[in-house]
């Protein structure tokens, strides 16, 4: 039986600057292996990504009971901090859950600037470490770690096929459009990389501050500018309103619009006819014909009562690797040695396709091209087969 301990509260605690550094790597204290194992999540749980959050870790908890409700013959226990999307509080964040509740394994975030926060500490303190979704370059390409994996992608990955298939459909201008964050600008830097190699040219790049869905004057901007296409970056509440008012700005129907493939992920019930036609790329999509994604889903809205999506996805997969990581080491997780070599060795047998990890720690996958059709994302195509990050910078294997 999985037990969970709600500790959603504000920040209370600030650990003693230094205090963890300097520690040597993998320092975990030896817990008796009757204990139970705590994962430590640090997600979105109010705010523009508070949807994202709850359905990584509803993922996450269906692929543990699945399996059994334990972690290699340990129950798990579970502490629970709500992020809220602020890289300001992400170390306090992390170090609250190390320190004070001492888990075992930090699992987030969502927001990319969060999980910077989060992969610093880890460094600092061995602490095995999972990101579920946060796409982040740096965590698995010069901040790469031995103790962090992440089991989502990289900003880099889901928008790089998409400038050649722009450029497929004849467009040679094009304005990008998103927040201005990491995962705002690394979505733009590697489409303007696919985008250009294909022969087409970035016209225009347009930001506004994140989370502001004020987007009235940008729209505006666009229809000026007049481009062949447009393309963005958005996601969770701020890609409803996206793709909700661009429609009502009349853009719908004279300039394309494609996105990295967040736009319309959870959110296509929100958006309705104004998200019909739109193309994007991603590492997952609804309609994947595959007996996994088909039993996970079905079983993720019988539980939930709610649509799958790729963050629910992820969580999925999360579960999963620790699943079949810790079955190896049976449940000694305080041997962050042999349960890295288990993580990197693991085959993921996904609802998005099977998948393992790069040398870098981040998933080398399939990224699909998607239509939105009649409310659902509809696969067209794999845009990018075994679609492996760059991993500029990274040191690991
Ligand atoms: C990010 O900040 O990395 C991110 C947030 C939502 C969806 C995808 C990426």
């Amino acid at each position: 039986m999985i037990k969970t301990i709600n500790r959603a509260g504000r920040r209370e605690f600030m650990l003693a600057a230094g205090a963890l550094a300097g520690a040597s790597f993998f320092p975990k204290p030896a817990r008796a292996q009757s204990a139970k194992i705590k994962l430590g999540l640090m997600l979105p749980y109010s705010g523009t990504f508070a949807q994202l959050g709850t359905a990584i870790e509803n993922g996450l908890r269906l692929a543990l009971d699945q399996g059994g409700g334990k972690l290699g013959g340990r129950e798990v226990e579970f502490f629970k901090v709500d992020d809220e999307s602020d890289p300001s509080k992400a170390t306090d964040n992390a170090n609250r859950l190390i320190t004070r509740d001492k888990v075992d394994v930090l699992i987030g975030s969502v927001h990319s600037g969060v999980a910077m926060g989060m992969v610093k500490v880890a460094r600092e303190s061995g602490t095995l470490t999972l990101i579920p979704n946060a796409g982040a370059d740096a965590a698995t390409g010069p901040l790469c770690s031995s103790n962090v994996f992440r089991t989502s992608f990289s900003n880099w990955q889901p928008v790089h096929p998409l400038g050649k298939v722009m450029a497929g459909k004849g467009h040679k201008k094009a304005v990008f459009i998103t927040w201005k964050y990491a995962a705002g600008e690394e979505s733009l830097a590697s489409f303007k990389e696919g985008f250009t190699a294909a022969g087409g040219e970035v016209v225009k790049e347009l930001f506004l501050p994140f989370p502001n869905v004020e987007f009235q004057a940008l729209l505006t901007e666009i229809a000026a500018i007049k481009p062949d296409a447009v393309a963005c970056f958005f996601a969770g509440g701020g890609a409803v309103k996206f793709v909700k008012d661009y429609a009502a700005a009349g853009l719908k129907d004279k300039i394309p619009l494609y996105g990295s493939g967040f736009l319309t992920e959870g959110v296509l019930a929100a958006q309705g006819e104004a998200a019909e036609g739109l193309m994007t790329t991603l590492h997952y999509a609804d309609s994947l014909d595959l007996p996994r994604n088909k039993s996970f889903r079905s079983a993720y809205a019988k539980t939930y009562k709610a649509e799958a999506d790729v963050y629910s996805v992820q969580g999925y997969d999360t579960g999963l690797l620790l699943i079949q990581a810790l079955g190896q080491v049976k449940g000694d997780v305080g041997n962050i040695k042999a349960v890295v070599t288990a993580m990197e060795s693991a085959v993921i047998d996904s609802p998005r396709g099977q998948w393992k990890m790069s040398k870098a720690h981040n998933p080398v996958q399939d990224i699909y091209l998607r239509r939105v059709e009649k409310g659902d994302n509809k696969v067209i195509g794999v845009a990018w087969k075994a679609l492996e990050d760059p991993a500029r910078g990274c040191k690991l294997g």
